[in-house]
């Protein structure tokens, strides 16, 4: 059965219950929700998180799904073992305090064993075993009841096996797996954890604690019972794939196979021949596949977070078929095969192909130089040490390496491996370890924040949400519900001091979305505070850190809405103009390049914007001016900005632009339009109400973010005059100091660029020439030691190639058979340059440069190196030269 018919087997069955009641199929998220705690959706539960938590209400008491996930924390086993794979997808059906243990336990059991002529999987159940935690002998009894097993064919478990819980504080429960038994060859019988004998395909959830603190698998808090009982499963569809296809292992199966065979055929190595080379076949498999879904979702490669998550991944499979043997492109033949598996359930990957090949390609290109110049670099440490006598590269080089040529630990250990040496791998991880610190500590102190959210979920859970007036109105009268100082409720704050202000409504717009939080300021009476950041670090709480201005702040010495919550206008008005003129700029990008210049990130505040996007290259100063004239002729022609609310689905087919990295609620999303259909985007922010308000936009510049991704900056409102005022200041003193007029400017400036070259061209003649010339006269001062014409001379004032252009030119004045000798040292920069050199009558009577600049070096303070004929120095100690040069004739007659 292929995975496809899987797919639709398992969503058909529980869409079309009857004994529990439909299920909503619920189409996959994207792997990149807003979730503080996530990197990425990890389990397909994930979307349903607020209905499992009671935080908002589910619009169906009962969902299933297929949902695409990403797990990143190992990926260095991927491949070792056949178990796991970073990309996967989950499928589940859900119960929001509808069925409870009965029902998912009957439901999973009917489709696993259900004949495959009556449409479920067929699973032989004298194989399957189900587990459960041990203890909960209420799910005993159902499992016998309902499949007719006997007690010992029931498995129980401890937590660290069948307790689930997101690894972070959320929803869990115990849970309940089924097994099936693959034989002998797998493992001895009834050995419950080791071995791949008894594969878990199937976990049933049965979710009805809410995790304060998840320290490991078997040591958490449960803070208490959820507001109702659920059910969340999980059925893995390559598990499931690869057991019905009658494979070994996920590898295997219809949809990651052919990438094998394609990296089969490029190489010219069999999979199944040398585990080794398995390994890779496997590493290219999996990550051609994940990094392929994760562009489509909208990441691209970058130094941090996921980001470089995608950037590993890309990076791995590249290698890994270089090891293979194949080093052409490799990304632009694997990806399609996967795309070829992947698309007919994940359209996108049809529609938006052209964007993602290109971000891959790009990443490839980039990391095959990066292989380029990190081994240039690997090979002259590796050199050096050989010399020095060494054999470790130290932990310094390798972070090096890594921090600054992008090359990975992994390869910089094969290399030293393969050139003999060993690396100081602790010492690496340490410089590792300093250096996220430092991040981390960046990270702290830029946001102010709380990794622990839980502090904000309680305040969340007594007082309820925030009443976000943001759209509506710049002034409220509010309560404070909640005040924090560094994570802690306090009743007070003092003058100056900076605290977490909570109210029960806001009219402050909270980052996000791209567009920065407002300023403003909250009164209370005798005094004042200044709104500083405003965060929603848990969705409804809307928080701002705030600084005490005037007087003390006393929130309980108050009472009824006795704070006066202002946003300062001028700074909405900004951000307004701001994050309006974003999307303009986005539509008029997308004018330019077409459709598949495609935002992916943002950042707006009062004046200024930014917009990333995924692009490989340069905009060209024509594109600019284009983007820049289709911006503003939107605001001149006063488009309409208005939104509206809808249903996702709804949306889309608006064809409304979703951001990614956005959580949506299917149900509701907010589309923002501006000119109609010119731009629909889905978005949160605050705008203004025609274009023409946005003032101007005047784009500064583009530059590279990274591979594949570009940046465009643009000044809104007042700040783009102002701009363009400065830049018409800098015209002005310039025609001033030029005496010249505007339009002239730019041909008297080339026209000085130009006298300058030639002015230095000709001053640099003159130079070498008066050099020359005094070459003869050097010569001439030869003294004669046992017959070697013995050269010494001080070039005052020269420096590098001027000296040895000296050295040279001297030394061939003496042809023929009468040896010379000749020292040139400079002392031009405050520094000793220094030329040694022979001629071929002189090195037949064994004498060298080289080793004549290896005596005078140390004198010098410093070192050189050449051969016989020349060599070259240089050196700290300009007070040594005229000694250096006083024992040149002694090494000359001692040579
Ligand atoms: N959330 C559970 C898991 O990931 C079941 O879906 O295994």
């Amino acid at each position: 059965m292929d995975t496809a018919e899987i797919r639709r087997r398992f969503i058909a069955h529980f869409e079309q219950n009857t004994s529990v009641g439909a299920h909503t199929a619920v189409p996959s998220a994207s792997l990149l929700l807003d979730d503080p705690n996530l990197l990425f959706v990890n389990a397909g539960m994930v979307p349903f998180k607020p209905y499992l938590l009671g935080q908002a209400t589910p619009p169906f008491p009962r969902a299933t799904s297929v949902q695409k996930c990403i797990r990143t924390p190992d990926i260095e086993e991927v491949g070792k073992t056949t178990r796991h794979g970073t990309f996967f997808e989950m499928c589940g059906n859900f119960s929001f305090g509808d069925y409870f243990k009965q029902g998912a336990i009957e439901l999973a059991w009917e489709l696993v064993t259900k004949s495959q002529a009556d449409g479920g999987f067929g699973l032989d159940e004298s194989v399957l075993y189900p587990s459960v935690l041990i203890g909960d002998e209420e799910a005993v009894a159902l499992w016998k009841r309902i499949t007719g097993l006997p007690d010992d064919r029931i498995v129980r478990l401890p937590p660290k096996e069948n307790y689930w819980s997101m690894g972070v504080p959320g929803p869990g429960g115990p849970c309940s797996e089924i097994l099936i038994d693959r034989g002998p060859e797998y493992g001895a019988e009834r050995d419950w954890d080791a071995g791949d004998r008894y594969l878990e395909f199937w976990n049933l959830v049965f979710m009805q604690d809410e995790l304060s603190a998840v320290r490991s698998k078997s040591d958490f808090d449960i803070a208490g019972q959820l507001p109702s009982k659920n059910i969340d499963t999980g059925m893995g569809l390559e598990r499931v794939a690869y057991l019905l296809q009658g494979k070994n292992n996920m590898y295997e199966t219809d949809v990651m196979f052919p990438v094998i065979e394609h990296t089969e055929a490029l190489t010219g190595k069999k999979y199944g021949a040398d585990h080794g080379d398995d390994v890779r076949f496997r590493v290219v498999a999996d990550h051609v596949r994940s990094s392929m879904m994760l562009i489509s979702d909208g990441v691209t490669p970058g130094n941090e977070g996921r980001g470089y998550v995608l950037r590993r991944l890309l990076r791995r499979a590249v290698r890994n078929v270089r090891l293979l043997g194949y080093e052409d492109p490799a990304l632009p033949e694997l990806f399609p095969v996967s795309r070829d598996r992947m698309g007919a359930t994940y359209t996108e990957l049809h529609s938006d192909w052209e964007r993602i090949s290109r971000v891959a390609l790009a990443e490839e290109e980039a990391f095959r130089k990066t292989l380029q110049s990190g081994t240039q670099i690997f090979d002259l440490a590796a050199g050096d040490l050989k010399r020095s006598g060494e054999n470790r590269l130290s932990g310094d080089q390798a972070f090096k390496l890594h921090d600054t040529y992008g090359f990975p630990i992994d390869l910089t250990l094969e290399m030293a491996a393969e050139a003999g040496l060993s690396v100081d791998e602790p010492g690496f991880r340490s410089l590792m370890a300093e250096q996220r610190e430092r991040a981390k500590a960046d990270a702290r102190a830029k946001k102010g924040q709380h990794a622990d959210l839980s502090v904000y979920r309680g305040i969340l859970d007594t007082h309820g949400p925030t009443d976000w007036l943001a759209y509506e109105t710049l002034e409220t009268e509010s309560s404070p519900v909640a005040l924090l100082r560094e994570g802690r409720s306090v009743d007070s704050l003092g003058y100056d001091e900076i605290g977490e202000l909570i109210l029960d409504r806001t009219p402050f717009y909270a980052e996000s979305g791209g567009q920065s939080p407002d300023a403003g300021i909250i009164e209370f009476e005798g005094g004042r505070l200044e709104v500083l950041d405003v965060q929603r670090p848990v969705k409804g709480l809307v928080v701002h850190q705030v600084r005490v201005v005037d007087g003390e702040f006393t929130p309980a010495a108050a009472h009824g809405h006795q704070l006066h919550a202002q946003v300062d206008p001028e700074w909405r008005i900004g951000a307004r103009q701001a994050h309006s003129g974003t999307h303009v700029v986005h539509a008029a990008l997308r004018e330019v390049l077409g459709p598949t210049a495609l935002q992916s990130g943002s950042f707006n505040r009062p004046g200024y914007l930014r917009l990333d996007f995924g692009w490989t290259t340069a905009l060209t100063p024509g594109q600019l001016r284009e983007l820049e004239e289709i911006s503003n002729r939107a605001l001149r022609e006063d488009l309409p900005v208005s939104w509206q609310y809808m249903t996702l689905p709804q949306a889309k087919d608006w064809g409304a632009i979703a951001l990614f990295g956005e959580t949506y609620d299917q149900s509701k999303v907010r589309v923002v339009e501006i000119g109609g259909p010119w731009s629909r985007e889905l978005c949160g922010g605050t705008h203004v109400e025609h274009a023409s308000q946005i003032g101007t936009v005047v784009v500064t510049g583009e530059s590279s973010v990274g591979s594949g991704s570009r940046r465009i900056e643009a000044f809104t409102g007042v700040e783009g005059f102002a701009y363009l005022a400065r830049e018409r200041d800098v015209v002005d003193q310039l025609t001033g100091l030029l005496k010249t007029q505007p339009d002239d400017l730019v041909g008297r400036v080339s026209d000085l660029v130009e006298r300058l070259r030639a002015a230095e061209k000709e001053v640099e003649r003159a130079r070498t020439a008066q050099l020359l010339a005094a070459a003869g006269r050097i010569a001439e001062q030869a003294v004669d030691v046992e017959g070697v014409a013995v050269v010494a001379h001080r070039a005052s004032g020269a420096a590098g190639g001027d000296v040895r252009t000296l050295a040279t030119d001297v030394r061939g004045r003496f042809q023929g058979d009468r040896p010379a000798v000749v020292v040139v040292i400079g002392d031009g920069g405050g520094k000793v340059s220094l030329v040694t050199a022979t001629n071929e009558a002189a090195r037949a009577r064994g004498l060298s440069a080289n080793a004549l600049l290896r005596e005078l070096g140390p004198v010098l303070g410093g070192k050189g190196g050449g051969k016989d004929d020349m060599a070259q120095g240089g050196g700290s100690e300009v007070g040594r030269i005229d000694e250096a040069l006083g024992l040149v004739p002694g090494l000359v007659g001692r040579g």
